[in-house]
């Protein structure tokens, strides 16, 4: 099943401009990459949305997958195929036939920032898409949002008052039908100054599998 129409910004999405524009000369510069907005990975029947932040530049934006070529994606797709989450063997490209299995992953943003930080108006901006992602999983019973920025966000997507539920690593929020789980983001900078641990990553990525298939049919 593919994304719900209005999921998908269009590819020269143009709502912010500094974002279009760095589009633009990511084209000139490197027009061998993807360079446009990155879709979700999966598909819409899933229980599991993971929410990450937004592309890398040489990373999804370069292979078009979320977390796919960087480095985040090392430390995501190894948990997630530990946890039978995923299956094949990630390689770290988009046609490497890599799958997930009864997730989907998205990101805050679909555009490429410049220097990874998206600006407040963007990510409200982009939000349309995030929810409309939502809305098209009739399914979902649980969201994965790795880092802050992802998880009030999702909050926002989903009408939730941020300061009911703040951002802790490993958090859940029950709002039937849909768990809201938090996870400090799988970034280099975390796991390289042991703010996240592998162990920890793992932990979280278990609850929201836990509350993704809790009274799942068998
Ligand atoms: N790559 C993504 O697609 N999202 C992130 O949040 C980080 C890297």
């Amino acid at each position: 099943m593919s994304a719900a129409s209005g999921a998908e910004p269009p590819r020269d999405c143009p709502l912010c401009p500094r974002l279009a524009q760095f589009r633009a000369q990511n084209r000139r510069q490197y027009p061998d990459y993807f360079n446009d907005p990155v879709p979700v990975f999966g598909t819409n029947d899933v229980r599991l949305l993971i929410v990450g932040l937004a592309p890398g530049l040489h990373g999804a934006n370069r292979t078009g997958r979320p977390f796919t070529g960087d480095y985040a994606g090392d430390l995501l797709y190894s948990t997630l195929k530990t946890q039978g989450l995923a299956r094949g063997h990630y390689r770290g490209r988009g046609d490497d036939r890599f799958a997930l299995v009864d997730c989907a992953i998205t990101n805050a943003v679909r555009c490429v920032p410049p220097e990874n930080k998206p600006l407040p108006a963007e990510i409200g901006t982009c939000r349309q898409f995030l929810s409309a992602q939502i809305a098209a999983m009739p399914n979902l019973r649980a969201i994965l949002a790795l880092g802050k920025i992802a998880h009030d966000s999702v909050c926002t997507a989903l009408g939730l008052r941020k300061s009911a539920h703040p951002f802790a690593h490993g958090a859940v929020y029950r709002t039937p039908p849909i768990a809201l789980v938090a996870s400090y983001h799988c970034s280099r900078y975390n796991t390289n100054t042991g703010v996240l641990t592998a162990d920890m990553f793992a932990a979280a990525v278990r609850k929201a599998k836990e509350a993704a298939f809790q009274n799942a049919p068998a």
